[in-house]
């Protein structure tokens, strides 16, 4: 321990769920820019939302309303397709996260594949890197997969943290030392490291002290908890128990 203290750990609110609602009954509401804005005022530190192909989420015209109205740095989640390429290098987020995507899915399903899709991936990373974006590549806890990601030029990388959400004991301690390790291997090798999917106020604290992670994307719990205690209270606590897993926890 060098006794110097860790860096804030942000916190991305993922508005997609919001949209979702809004688009079971195809209206106005409720607003994602406007829950964007709720987070924003309780302390986010980013905003991430994830353009589907299939639009089911975000639609193209809450990409422009999130660049104009938000004041927060967008993190666009998008698949390694031309037409999310085109989208994002005319709006220019902050930062691109490239995610696996499969029509059919339920939700984003496993990391993508860094290692065995450079020559799709590698045009994509360089002309968003190009353009100024921040390109982060949604993996798998999985050292190949972080050699890739180097590999390629990605500054960045987000730890796919749903298998350990959804196991319990010794199956979520394992999954645990696996995000672990690959926490401490991304920053050896240069990586600024990211980790999201399925985190809750049950299993966050675990993932939030660890002193490699730079920031936690975190979206369908925090809505689903709106509903019961309000967004800017939800966002509230798991930023009280980011930072309690952070107190004490010093840079290795
Ligand atoms: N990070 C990435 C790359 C994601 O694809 C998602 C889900 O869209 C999240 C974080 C947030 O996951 P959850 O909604 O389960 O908190």
């Amino acid at each position: 321990m060098s006794g110097t203290k860790t860096a804030h750990l942000r916190l991305g609110v993922n508005i997609d769920h919001v949209a979702t609602i809004r688009n079971a009954r195809g209206g106005e509401h409720p607003d994602p820019v406007r829950a964007a804005l709720a987070a924003a005022a309780v302390g986010a530190d980013g905003i991430t939302a994830h353009l589907r192909e299939d639009r089911r989420h975000i639609r193209d015209e809450d990409i422009d309303r999130l660049m104009k109205e938000i004041g927060l740095p967008l993190n666009l989640e998008m698949a390694a397709t031309e037409e999310m390429l085109e989208i994002a290098l005319r709006h220019r987020p902050h930062a691109c996260c490239i995610v696996p995507e499969r029509r059919e899915e339920v939700t984003t399903e496993g990391g993508l594949d860094a290692a065995g899709q450079r020559e799709k991936l590698a045009p994509i990373i360089r002309r968003l890197g190009d353009a100024g974006i921040r390109v982060s590549l949604f993996i798998n806890p999985d050292v190949r997969q972080l050699e890739a990601a180097r590999a390629l030029g990605a500054p960045v990388v987000e730890l796919h943290t749903g298998a350990y959400c959804d196991r319990t004991g010794l199956e979520q301690a394992e999954e645990l030392a696996r995000i672990t390790k690959a926490a401490r291997d991304g920053v050896e090798l240069g990586l600024e490291v990211h980790a999201g999917h399925g985190l809750s106020f049950g299993n966050v604290k675990p993932v939030a002290a660890l002193p490699q992670i730079a920031e936690l994307n975190i979206g369908h719990f925090l809505i689903g908890e709106a509903i019961f205690i309000g967004l800017g209270p939800a966002i509230r606590q798991m930023r009280a128990l980011m930072d309690e897993a952070r107190a004490g926890v010093h840079a290795a």
